[in-house]
């Protein structure tokens, strides 16, 4: 194992260890989507290792109660409810469902989120119109239900973007598309509440090994040569990469962002 691996090995036990943790969501109530899972799942358990009180949302019922069980075991508090980001009403519900257990909100994580990969002439409308409705009208009637009470608070939404928002990417455009609505949602939400004092930013990974990942498969006949910006040099990175990043631009440490996508992809958007 050579110097580099070694460095980024040790850096990841620090992200991973949820114990002794600073509190900086005692008292403060988060709403994290997609927390069945991944990403999702990792910021729940972080924020609640941080001190929130965390309503957990997803559609995969199962996934979501053992994301509870881990935050339980660790002695968190956590409560659920299982629905699809893509009804407007769901959106609404599970906003007013959270304020109804906890009393307030203070945190919107919109972390849900879908993806595949098809050549561009063959994505049929369907599964088009379902990547839209999980990946751009989930955030956006969310932040819609959320802002009332994120005004209230004085809190923050992160929306979780894409290194796919920020670049063009074959064989995902339509995915590209929804991403870079998730950053145009945070930048234009953060200029219209510029006076208050809630703060909206995003977070745009790279790849992150997940279920998302793991199920992903591209066309067989895909031109690698196309595909070369997206490999990176770094390998993939891991959940905690990006929940340590979320609860540090969640937190009130994090003051002054607002506005801002964080990258987070070992270097993929730096060119
Ligand atoms: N994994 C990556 O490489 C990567 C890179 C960039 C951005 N992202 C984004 O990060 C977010 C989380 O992805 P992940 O990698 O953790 O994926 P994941 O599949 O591990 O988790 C996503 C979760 O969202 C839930 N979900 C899906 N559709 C839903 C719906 N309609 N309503 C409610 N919940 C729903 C799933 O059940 C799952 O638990 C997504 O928005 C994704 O686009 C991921």
């Amino acid at each position: 194992m050579g110097a580099d691996q070694r460095t980024v090995t040790r850096v990841r036990r620090m992200t991973t260890d949820l114990t002794n943790l600073p509190q900086r969501f005692q008292g403060k109530v988060a709403l994290i989507t997609g927390a069945g899972s991944g990403i999702g799942r990792a910021v729940a358990q972080r924020l609640a290792a941080e001190g929130a009180s965390v309503f957990a949302h997803d559609i995969n019922g199962e996934a979501l109660e053992e994301t509870a069980q881990l935050v339980r075991d660790a002695g968190g508090t956590i409560a659920t409810r299982v629905g699809s980001i893509a009804e407007r009403d769901e959106c609404f519900a599970t906003v007013a469902a959270a304020v109804a257990e906890f009393g307030k909100l203070d945190v919107l994580g919109n972390v849900a989120g879908i993806s595949r990969a098809q050549h561009f002439t063959e994505i049929d409308e369907e599964s088009y119109r379902r990547l839209f409705a999980v990946n751009v009208d989930g955030p956006f009637f969310l932040c819609q239900a959320a802002v009332p009470h994120l005004l209230e608070s004085s809190g923050n939404i992160v929306n979780i973007a894409s290194n796919a928002g920020l670049m063009g990417t074959p064989y995902t455009v339509d995915y590209s598309m929804n991403k870079g609505a998730v950053v145009q949602l945070t930048k234009s939400l953060a200029m219209e509440y510029g006076k208050s004092t809630m703060r909206v930013n995003a977070i745009a990974p790279g790849g992150i090994i997940s279920t998302l990942t793991r199920q992903f498969s591209m066309p067989g006949d895909v031109d690698m040569d196309l595909m070369a910006p997206l490999m990176g040099h770094r390998g993939m990175g891991v959940p905690e990469d990006i929940s340590v990043l979320f609860a540090l631009v969640a937190s009130d440490e994090a003051v002054n962002i607002h506005g801002a996508i964080f990258s987070s992809d070992r270097g993929l958007t730096a060119s």
